[in-house]
């Protein structure tokens, strides 16, 4: 792609859109509704099995307009053309970006550098599935005989957020024979809690790392061999049957002592947090198994085509956005609260704070030149009803504006009694609480005494998006999974920002790498850190005892 020629900010469509704000915001929620009751059923997009419903943002159908000529304007098309097209976009790592051929179907042509990369991508995913399916069916056994029981998947970021969320999102199709556990933090207390109570011999550990050099996987993974080969006698061809990796980097893999016949690759144009769907899905794959890993890959691709071909105006990724983009740069909200109405959901909104955060948190362009307007908000969020008694307080009364995106399915899992009627009566309750709120004479009509009145008031104006979908299928948290990608893809295409690297884990990499023999050693050099850290690591070396 080439580079703009013009600051988002000097666009003639940014400031028709900032002009559109100032005659807008007077305007209440209450109001755009009772003046354009139809907008309900109007402001409503739908795609791969998810529903929309967006009407309860701060909007008319002259935003969605003027947003939707600002994508034009930003040349959005041609990059999502560039991206599906295998070019260069990561253009500080001089890399393609093409998750979206992780999940194309095998007939699918996806190429950069002048080659199809489908036919390697089906090869990994025909291999993983076979040695998913002799895990799974007790053919691939441990190193004494003993059938695998127990799988722990070793890696962090995209190497453990995206595997978490997947398996508790899909725990309902899991085989509940096996134990999944995950372990990503180098405090010890991770490694120690997950293996506690397992038998090294009925144990796999996945080593999930795309660099294979990642401080606190390669620590995990050391000190995961140490318990496994202890546990078996001291053998050390233990290894070989109870550690399994994927990864690019095969060098690295064969000498940490891992079989390349037992590596699962992936390759430089999935970013990490772009890659559970990748070889790093092996720990989903063998809780699910390999045809429901693939109806998850179909729900992505579904999403993936509808964003690709669909006009802006019903295009759910971009439409949602666009939103972001208003809702941040033109109303100053600092967050976005994900909310899911499931479950099995819990984990996602913590695998959207990698993908969204580490994406697009960039203060340049992709030029490299300092941004004057916001780019990515603060995503966050826990699942529905527990943070309506936690946070939503805030979000109701307090004194900053955070949209919310609410998520919710028709259909249980588990259904039980009256739960999901009341879940879903929960939801709907508020967002209807944050758009309409209740007026001062609404709340004095209820006889509240006129102290209290202020106390009770909601002020209302709170624009949140409304996702809905039949039941949480694999193929449902693909779409899912793949809308939020092309959310922050489409958002980095309006910033101008570089979604696709992340630099700024770099420096605080590099100072722990020369910290940590500063801690385990007294005799090192004088420090010559600031005062305040010298002083905190002499203090630490004086606290600590082992
Ligand atoms: O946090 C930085 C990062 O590079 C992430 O982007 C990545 O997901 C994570 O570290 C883990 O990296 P790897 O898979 O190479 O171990």
């Amino acid at each position: 792609m080439t580079a703009l020629d013009e600051s988002l900010t000097a666009r003639a469509t940014w400031r028709a859109l900032g002009a559109h704000h100032e005659m807008l915001q007077a305007a209440h929620l209450r109001a755009l509704f009772a003046n354009d009751p139809g907008r309900g059923e109007r402001l409503t997009a739908e795609a791969a099995g998810l529903f929309l419903d967006y009407s309860k943002n701060r909007i008319t159908d002259e935003t969605i307009g003027l947003l939707v000529q600002l994508a034009q304007a930003c040349g959005l098309q041609a990059h999502i053309d560039a991206m599906f097209g295998g070019e260069h976009i990561n253009n500080t790592e001089d890399r393609a970006v093409l998750h979206v051929a992780l999940r194309a179907p095998r007939s699918a042509v996806l190429t950069t550098g002048g080659k199809n990369v489908v036919p390697a991508v089906h090869e990994v995913l025909d291999r993983m599935s076979d040695f998913a399916t002799r895990v799974r069916g007790g053919e691939w056994t441990g190193h004494t005989g003993k059938r695998i029981r127990n799988v722990v998947n070793i890696g962090i970021g995209g190497s453990d957020l995206g595997p978490v969320m997947a398996y508790e999102a899909l725990r309902h199709y899991s085989d509940r024979s096996l134990t999944i556990r995950f372990v990503s933090n180098v405090d010890g207390a991770d490694l120690v809690e997950a293996t506690h109570d397992l038998d090294p011999a009925e144990t796999l550990f996945i080593v999930s790392s795309k660099t294979f050099t990642t401080l606190e996987t390669m620590s995990n993974a050391q000190s995961a061999r140490d318990w496994c080969v202890r546990g078996l006698g001291g053998d050390t061809n233990a290894v070989a049957k109870h550690f399994v990796a994927v990864s690019t980097n095969a060098d690295k893999v064969s000498a940490f002592g891992i079989d390349p016949a037992n590596m699962f690759g992936f390759w430089d144009w999935v970013g990490g947090r772009y890659s559970m769907d990748s070889a790093i899905g092996l720990s989903t794959m063998i809780a699910v198994g390999p045809e429901h890993f693939r109806a998850l890959l179909n729900g992505f691709h579904q999403m993936d085509e509808h964003f690709r071909r669909t006009p802006f105006e019903q295009n759910l990724p971009v439409l949602m956005a666009l939103l972001s983009v208003w809702n941040t740069n033109f109303l100053g909200a600092q967050s976005i609260a994900v909310l899911p109405y499931e479950n099995y959901l819990r984990r996602f909104p913590a695998y959207l704070q990698q993908l969204t955060m580490e994406s697009n948190g960039k203060r340049v362009t992709r030029e490299g030149v300092a941004v004057d307007y916001h780019t990515s908000p603060v995503y966050w969020g826990e699942p529905g009803t527990n943070g309506q008694h936690s946070f939503y307080q805030l979000i109701h009364q307090g004194t900053r504006l955070i949209p919310c995106d609410f998520i919710v399915f028709a259909n249980a899992l588990t259904p039980l009694g009256r739960h999901h009627d009341i879940l879903v009566a929960n939801v709907l309750a508020q967002a209807e609480a944050l758009a309409f709120g209740k007026t001062a004479e609404e709340v004095a009509a209820e006889g509240t005494a006129a102290a209290l009145v202020p106390h009770r008031v909601f002020e209302g104006n709170r624009p949140s998006n409304m996702l809905l979908a039949d039941t949480l299928t694999p193929a449902v948290l693909g779409a899912l999974i793949a809308l939020y990608e092309h959310i922050v893809f489409t958002q980095s295409v309006i910033w101008n920002v570089n979604a696709f690297d992340q630099w700024g884990v770099e420096l605080g990499k590099a100072l722990a790498q020369a910290i940590v023999p500063e801690l385990e050693s007294a005799s090192t050099p004088a420090l010559a850190h600031d005062s305040s850290t010298n002083a905190l690591i002499h203090k630490y070396r004086r606290l600590r005892t082992a």
